[in-house]
């Protein structure tokens, strides 16, 4: 548990009598975010910071920097989340009460956001507006809200392009070996509308980890994002936006991709792809100018026709990474 405590501070010079004085709430590691302005003046301790405070009838809350001295003042009622931080203290002016009412305040440590189904995110987007960034890893989400029940865990890539992508897919192959045999395919896949041939298993458990091969439900993708960062081992990562085609509202047309990592050295003038295709195949496919000749990624879920090209040339040929160990991909949405 985090550390709590309460300062009783007795203003003789300022208070009438000796019986008043000035109540905080006091978190330890703490620290009010807060848009609104606050006032930065340095002094030697949280008794000083705290005392500052209590002699400004105006002072509502105080975070105080503990290397630094740093006391910040705000005289608005906070609108802001307490995150924990360390090295901080977060005090909020309880009021100016008389001694006996102290016990009947209640201390309750606030979870950061993301780390209790309680304190549920929308998406991974956005934990990155907290400071500090989280680092990537599992957080609890809840794109529909609603609910607390309809909340689940989720990976955040907190890195990638400037993070706060959440991992809405982890695949791997068929027979990755066997890489343009008609028996290979991306396996699971996402419960997205494709021909009904399509024969790999459909997945709606969200993924924790990229090579934890699930799905979240693709009919919640929407509700992370329009983004679409694609994440592969054995092919370059692409970020790409909505133009008039959507990947997450599954329609055909243009995107405006980026290259934002290059896993292989082949074909590395190649731009990326800039059309998506929901359907065209037996899955979703990424390309520049016709279906079957200039393909970047092509996620085939049918192991009976066609393979799940991962070409770095973008000509829908078998150039991607070969020999990789544990050969996967993985879909974020931002
Ligand atoms: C992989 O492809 C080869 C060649 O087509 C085939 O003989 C083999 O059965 C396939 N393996 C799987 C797991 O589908
Ligand atoms: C990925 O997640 C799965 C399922 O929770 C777990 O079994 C596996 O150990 C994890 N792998 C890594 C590398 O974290
Ligand atoms: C996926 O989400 C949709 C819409 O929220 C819902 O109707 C459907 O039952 C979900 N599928 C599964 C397998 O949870
Ligand atoms: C492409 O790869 C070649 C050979 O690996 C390298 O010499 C060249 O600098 C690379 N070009 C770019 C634009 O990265
Ligand atoms: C692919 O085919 C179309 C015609 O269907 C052609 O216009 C285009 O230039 C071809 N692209 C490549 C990369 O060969």
């Amino acid at each position: 548990m985090f550390e709590t405590a309460l300062i009783l501070l007795y203003l003789t010079t300022v208070v009438k009598t000796k019986e008043e004085g000035v109540y905080f709430k006091v978190r330890e590691n703490h620290f009010l975010v807060d848009e609104k302005t606050v006032w930065d003046q340095k002094v030697d301790s949280l008794l000083s910071c705290s005392q500052i405070c209590g002699r400004r009838y105006d002072c509502k809350y105080v975070n105080f920097k503990k290397d630094q001295g740093i006391c910040s003042i705000s005289d608005r009622q906070s609108s802001g989340k307490v995150v924990q931080r360390k090295g901080y203290f977060y005090l909020k002016k309880v009021g100016y009460l008389s001694k006996w009412l102290i016990t009947s305040i209640d201390y309750q440590a606030i979870p950061s956001a993301g780390t209790t189904r309680q304190v549920a995110v929308s998406s991974c987007q956005i934990l990155r507006s907290q400071s500090p960034i989280p680092t990537s890893g599992i957080y609890w989400i809840n794109p529909k809200g609603e609910s607390q029940a309809n909340a689940f865990k989720s990976y955040c890539d907190m890195e990638t392009d400037g993070g706060g992508w959440t991992l809405v897919w982890s695949y791997t192959f068929t027979n990755y070996s066997r890489f343009t045999s008609k028996s290979n395919a991306i396996t699971p896949r996402p419960s997205w509308s494709v021909k009904s041939n399509v024969d790999v298993p459909i997945s709606t458990t969200p993924p924790l980890n990229e090579t934890d091969f699930n799905a979240v439900n693709f009919s919640e993708w929407k509700q992370l994002g329009s983004r679409v960062l694609i994440k592969s081992n054995i092919n370059n990562w692409l970020v790409c936006e909505p133009g008039t085609g959507s990947f997450v509202n599954w329609k055909d047309g243009s995107m405006s991709c980026q290259i934002v990592k290059r896993v292989t050295d082949t074909c590395n003038m190649t731009l990326a792809p800039s059309k998506f295709a929901s359907s065209k195949g037996y899955g979703p496919m990424f390309y520049s100018t016709g279906y079957w000749n200039s393909t970047y990624y092509y996620f085939d879920g049918f192991t009976r026709n066609n393979w799940p090209t991962h070409d770095p040339c973008g000509k829908n040929r078998a150039k991607h990474l070969k020999n990789v160990g544990d050969p996967h991909g993985n879909i974020y949405i931002r």
